[in-house]
């Protein structure tokens, strides 16, 4: 695995590359088999396979969650290798942001910057667009491969890709959340939970579940009431939100009708840690009730 850390460099070495296929996986690192999943299924659809590790400030809207953010560039570096990575893109802040971090550029993205993860991380989105943006300009890849744990993230990134103006060619491609045995979805930021928290943050997987198997036209808040509540009884000291949307729109669900595609979403506090995760629901199952 070649490692680059310029955005010069990696023109420069992407240019030998000129005809190949070429899969970017971007993450923050502190990667766990969720992340190799999106490097194997790379190697799969391409001929090149390039991963950016790179902990970006601009979408983080507390400071203390940034610092916190684990680091384990060694052990990164060591997973990329064995899974057969081609490149590995670690640019400094610089790099990323040659003219500083504020003023971010603003991109359209209308109510799903937001609802949900947008409205309770405020810039949180814009920052995502802010470094995907570059690091697209950059890699120009024909796929960008990302974990549906981020549900909403993928709807933002899919957006990105559709803004004309922007020129991307890269096509997303959206892959299933990998879990810890207790269910939880993996995730960076689990590294910060005890052993014993990493089986509590199951419940988060368990209360999503408890809706799927639940809803049905007419009890969609007495369900998701139900669903925080279970949380709050298991450990979770805050929920920010256990919520019902549109599958492919994200537009929230008040009143379901028992057909539009619908996916579950939450987020919640465990021991100072928010984790979020989400489920889509057995439309078909339903629709038949
Ligand atoms: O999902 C992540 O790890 C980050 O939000 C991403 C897409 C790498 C942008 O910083």
């Amino acid at each position: 695995m070649q490692i680059v850390k310029t955005a010069v460099e990696l023109t420069h070495l992407l240019e030998s590359f000129k005809h190949q296929k070429i899969g970017f996986v971007p993450t923050m690192g502190a990667l766990h088999k969720g992340h190799i999943s999106l490097i194997d299924a790379s190697k799969s659809h391409s001929n090149i396979t390039v991963c950016s590790i790179f902990i970006n400030p601009t979408q983080f809207n507390q400071q203390a969650d940034f610092d916190k953010y684990p680091i384990t560039l060694a052990e990164d570096i060591q997973q990329l290798e064995q899974a057969d990575c081609d490149i590995l893109f670690l640019p400094s802040l610089a790099e990323v942001y040659p003219n500083g971090t504020t003023p971010i550029k603003s991109y359209p993205l209308g109510n799903l910057a937001n609802i949900l993860e947008g409205a309770f991380r405020p810039g949180h989105f814009q920052g995502v667009c802010q470094v995907v943006d570059c690091l697209l300009a950059l890699v120009a890849p024909h796929f960008i491969f990302m974990g549906q744990k981020d549900y909403q993230q993928c709807k933002v990134v899919e957006q990105l890709l559709k803004m004309p103006h922007l020129n991307h060619q890269a096509k997303l491609i959206s892959l299933p959340t990998f879990r810890e045995k207790s269910m939880l979805a993996m995730s960076s930021r689990n590294r910060r939970l005890s052993a014993d928290d990493l089986e509590k943050a199951g419940e988060l997987y368990q209360s999503l579940l408890y809706v799927t198997n639940t809803l049905k036209p007419g009890n969609e808040k007495a369900c998701l009431q139900k669903a925080t509540h279970n949380l709050l009884q298991n450990g979770f000291h805050s929920v920010d939100y256990i919520a019902l949307a549109n599958a492919n729109s994200l537009i929230l669900i008040e009143q379901w009708d028992g057909l539009e595609p619908l996916v579950v979403l939450g987020a919640a506090f465990l021991n100072g840690v928010r984790l979020i995760d989400n489920l889509i629901l057995p439309v078909h199952l339903k629709g038949l009730h």
